[in-house]
């Protein structure tokens, strides 16, 4: 196959961060994508429908004029979330639902949920109104290791949680294991997941064998490869609960090769071209259309864009650096090859 149209994509999870390296990054992600839910972990978070509101406008003002892009945006949940508010999100047309990071989870987090089962009057509220829950879903209590919080998480919450609030709608976003994609396709109808670029073309052994690689550390981290494994015959298994979700979250080259560097892979310079890569390796590409464009939309009843973009056969290296606002950023995948290039 020497190229391939699907229909327009979404990016159903991503950062765009803040102030200048919003703007330099937007592009980025609206040259391909139509749309894109944006995680509220900013500082502080966005945690009002003003701070989402005028967040969205500045999101707004740095997309090119040649683009069409439009950010759905995400309200923070904390342990102080009110029910008016979630009743006055569910009327909001430009809020697609709210993010549960339990408190210390992940970069920004700290004002997160810090006991994910006293929320019962929270989600069920939020079940009323059809406000749906996107979940980072990993503990973090000292004690549980590292490689194990998402199993932990689905055991100890979130099989109760979607039990319990029967018709809540529930994203488990950017999941890494065997046992999530598991819990998902089983579950009940309205849990679906998003999966990463990442955690389908790698795995632990991609972040530690011959040295750390700073710029393959997220959260949560890559796991073994028989999980990695479980990701992809997920992605490219057809079910509608599995779909695109970037988590493109970008960091300085600075703050990422350092003694405690942070966690997130800055993929929006070759999103789509990295899902391409992972379903052509799987042979597989005619599954690319759906997993990208088709069932992330489905999920959250929106209809699917109308327009459509090219993919060439025809390979291309990733950028070394790239300057994000006069600093130097690295990008997932950097100085290696893709197969599949955007035809712009
Ligand atoms: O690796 C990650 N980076 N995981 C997250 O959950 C947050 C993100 C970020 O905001 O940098
Ligand atoms: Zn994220």
């Amino acid at each position: 196959m020497q190229r391939i149209t699907i229909l327009r994509p979404d990016d159903w999870h991503l950062h765009v961060r803040d102030g200048d390296v919003l703007n330099d990054i937007v592009p980025e992600t609206s040259k391909v994508f139509h749309r894109a839910v944006i995680m509220p972990n900013l500082v502080p978070p966005v945690t009002s429908l003003e701070a989402a509101a005028s967040y969205r406008e500045r999101i707004l003002a740095a997309v090119p004029s040649q683009h069409q892009f439009q950010p759905l945006m995400t309200l923070y949940l904390t342990q102080n979330t009110s029910l008016d508010l979630i009743r006055a999100a569910a009327k909001a047309p430009h809020i697609i639902g709210f993010k549960l990071y339990p408190a210390g989870a992940t970069t920004n987090s700290a004002a997160g949920v810090t006991n994910v089962a006293n929320m019962a009057e929270v989600f069920e509220t939020m079940s009323e109104c059809g406000v749906p829950l996107l979940v980072h879903g990993e503990v973090t209590e000292a004690d549980v290791d590292i490689f194990d919080r998402e199993k932990v998480f689905i055991d100890r919450y979130l099989r109760h949680l979607v039990e319990q609030h029967s018709r809540l709608k529930v994203v488990l976003e950017h999941i890494t294991t065997a046992e999530a994609a598991q819990f998902v396709m089983a579950a009940r109808e309205g849990v679906a997941a998003t999966i990463t670029p990442q955690h389908l073309l790698m795995n632990r052994n991609d972040l530690l064998v011959g040295g750390v690689r700073p710029h393959n550390f997220c959260l949560p981290v890559l796991k073994r490869r028989t999980h990695q494994e479980a990701l992809q015959q997920a992605a490219v298994s057809g079910s509608s609960r599995f779909f695109l979700g970037t988590d493109s979250a970008p960091h300085s080259q600075s703050n990422k090769e350092n003694a405690c560097g942070c966690a997130g892979c800055y993929s929006a310079p070759a999103a789509i071209e990295l899902y391409a890569e992972f379903f052509s390796r799987m042979n597989s590409l005619d599954k690319l259309e759906n997993f990208a464009s088709r069932f992330g939309a489905e999920f959250y009843g929106l209809p699917v864009n109308d327009s459509k973009i090219t993919l060439v056969n025809e390979s291309w290296q990733v950028p070394k650096t790239v300057q994000v606002a006069g600093q130097t950023f690295v990008p997932y995948w950097a100085g290696q090859e893709l197969q599949w290039r955007l035809q712009i």
